[in-house]
């Protein structure tokens, strides 16, 4: 049986995490084969020291293009390391945010251009995109309140942001899903939780019936 390659897109305050979670503990037993779940920017050693430098609230200099690069540094390691691996063994890969993230938060956030970024993303990665992806749709008022709320004062370089910069890049989700409607699937995010998962297995037994 071949891999697949599931990713989870979405603003900050989107839930993915704990959606991602949620959703292996309920199909997980039930998989047919091996899955591992990873998350970006990370998900390797070397990647996860990368993570540390991007999202350090004291690296309030850093660059747009600096940033764009050390998040495509990070994704090719973590690719070669172990999503690469994993797909050639057959196993599932279920990924917390993959280029997507790029395109809308460098991409459109940070202006530096939705195909611009995709060309360094496509050297990254050697132009491996996800079998399938999960939009976890949330406005980013209500993303951030989230967040907020949860971790008051603890916000990352990226969450510190302004609401102006988080407008683009929920502006810039809604393009790269238009670029790539066959992939995308679109969740809404502000349901309970419980419907989320719920929607996500769903769409998961439709399209992937096999790895059940
Ligand atoms: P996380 O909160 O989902 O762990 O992601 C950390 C932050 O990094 C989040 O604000 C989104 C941002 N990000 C990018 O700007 N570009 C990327 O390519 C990725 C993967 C994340």
């Amino acid at each position: 049986m071949r891999g697949y390659f599931v990713s989870f897109e979405g603003p900050d305050g989107a839930g993915k995490s704990t959606v991602l979670k949620e959703v292996l503990d309920k199909i997980g037993p039930k998989l047919k084969t091996q899955y591992l779940v990873t998350r970006e920017p990370g998900g390797s050693k070397i990647a996860e020291k990368i993570r540390d430098i991007i999202l350090d609230p004291a690296n309030d200099k850093m660059d747009a293009k600096t940033e764009a690069l050390l998040y495509a540094a990070a994704r090719s390691q973590h690719v070669e390391e172990i999503i690469r691996p994993a797909l050639s063994e057959g196993k599932i890969v279920f990924s917390d945010r993959f280029v997507d993230s790029s395109l809308a938060y460098q991409g459109e956030g940070r202006d530096l251009g939705i195909k611009e970024v995709k060309q360094i993303n496509d050297f990254a990665t050697g132009k491996l995109d996800p079998d399938l992806t999960f939009f976890l749709d949330i406005a980013p008022e209500v993303g951030l309140n989230r967040i907020q709320k949860l971790r008051p004062g603890q916000e990352d370089r990226l969450e510190q942001e302004n609401m102006a910069f988080h407008k683009k890049v929920y502006a810039g989700f809604l393009k790269v899903k238009n670029l790539y409607p066959d992939r995308f699937v679109t969740i809404d995010a502000s349901q309970p939780i419980d419907d989320v998962v719920n929607q996500v297995i769903e769409t998961l037994e439709k399209r992937l019936p096999e790895i059940f």
